[in-house]
């Protein structure tokens, strides 16, 4: 039987050796080739979705330099709709959306931003608005005429029906609606979706609902972390939104955060007030270095690679460079120093130079290992590269 570590080496090997096996087939509709960027009303404000909410979101997504960041998706989650007409097509809270979804669809491209959009594969939505069941073709075609760039399908409410078949109908839907869709699928998981649903959607939850706690963060991370191989430009585990910057982690928790997310290829997608943030979320959020190591175009999910001591783990991910991303991660209460080995992250040189992300500065050039003092709840996020090739050896 394989120890703890054996299978964090083995499944180094499987990654930084022989690659990420393929899927028979994927979806191929030119969409995500990088994990998508963007904001999603429902972590900070679930039901309470507005028409001047989503405008003036979009509005401090573009003016505080998160859009230039690559922040693009402005989602409007559930609670939009309210029923459907005489001829079956959706219709949104005409108290809330005064305009009209449309209106506020043109709203946020004319602020440079893409417009993404909320249903559920069932009868009704998790908050009990109608679901889209018997009406996929309907929808995608009302969405693409309102300018939906994104679209997200929950699960709620769906008991008998099948997932991979109603979430391939919807991706049936959207290809035919005459517009380029990212198709999100929401089903936290519970039907294995990293087996099948590379072929229907450019991401898929392998969760439960984040919650703005390190616990659940760990969580999620935990269990996404579990699928890495699938991972691949235009598919991508998603472990779920973002809680930066909601005010129930420190900001030490919430560079951890994102890190682990940019290390997972994971979808970023902030969850916060924009308009009201903090510098130090917004610091953490534009972090060009570390979103840079999310948005590689080699679009490999990271892994754990090594955990010498209980709850001091080294995270790693390919670069389409050759380099690494290495997340030092102190799950532990005590500040800690951590050693990523240069052979555990995957590079077989003799030395190699190394940066730090957060604090945006060279460290040197080191050989055989790098270790840092890492914070408590905290990370240290780096990216790795070879210094000189491993000389010949003679005998
Ligand atoms: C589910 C999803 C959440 C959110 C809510 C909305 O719980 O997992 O992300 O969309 O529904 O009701």
């Amino acid at each position: 039987m394989l120890s703890r570590l054996g299978i964090i080496s083995a499944l180094a090997v499987s990654l930084f050796t022989f690659g990420a096996s393929t899927p028979a087939v994927l979806l191929d509709n030119g969409l995500a080739r990088t994990p998508p960027m963007g904001w999603n009303s429902w972590n900070h404000f679930g039901c309470d979705v507005s028409e001047q909410l989503i405008e003036q979101e979009a509005d401090a997504i573009a003016s505080s330099g998160m859009r230039d960041a690559g922040y693009h998706y402005v989602v409007i989650d559930d609670c939009w709709q309210t029923a459907r007409d005489a001829h079956g097509v959706i219709v949104a809270d005409s108290a809330r959306f005064p305009h009209g979804i449309k209106a506020l669809a043109d709203y946020v491209h004319a602020k440079g931003l893409k417009f993404g959009i909320y249903t559920d594969a069932g009868t009704k939505t998790c908050q009990g608005r109608p679901g889209t069941l018997g009406h996929e073709v309907q929808d995608a075609r009302t969405y693409a005429s309102w300018g939906v760039d994104y679209v997200k399908e929950d699960w709620c409410n769906a008991s008998g029906l099948v997932a991979r078949v109603q979430y391939a109908k919807f991706r049936d839907a959207l290809a035919h609606s005459g517009r380029p869709i990212v198709f999100s699928l929401c089903e936290w998981g519970s039907n294995q979706p990293w087996e099948w649903a590379p072929a229907i959607g450019n991401l898929w939850r392998t969760t439960d609902d984040i919650g703005d706690n390190w616990p659940s963060m760990l969580s999620n991370l935990d269990q996404n972390s579990q699928h890495s191989t699938v991972a691949r430009p235009g598919a991508w585990n998603d472990p779920d939104m973002l809680e930066v910057g909601n005010g129930g982690m420190t900001d030490d928790e919430y560079r951890a955060h994102f890190s682990l997310w940019a290390i997972m290829a994971a979808p970023l997608m902030a969850g916060h007030d924009v308009r009201t943030m903090s510098p130090a979320t917004r610091e953490i959020l534009t972090n060009r270095e570390v979103i840079a190591v999310d948005q590689d175009p080699l679009g490999k999910q990271g892994i754990l690679v090594g955990e010498d001591k209980s709850e001091l783990q080294v995270w790693a991910k390919p670069l389409a460079d050759g380099s690494r991303a290495v997340a030092l991660l102190n799950r532990s209460s005590a500040a800690a120093k951590i050693t990523a080995s240069l052979a555990r992250i995957g590079l077989h040189v003799d030395s190699a130079t190394v940066r730090d992300l957060w604090a945006h500065e060279d460290r040197g050039t080191f050989r055989r290992e790098y270790a840092a003092e890492v914070p408590s709840h905290g990370v240290i996020m780096l990216r790795i590269a070879p210094a000189k090739a491993r000389a010949a050896t003679t005998s």
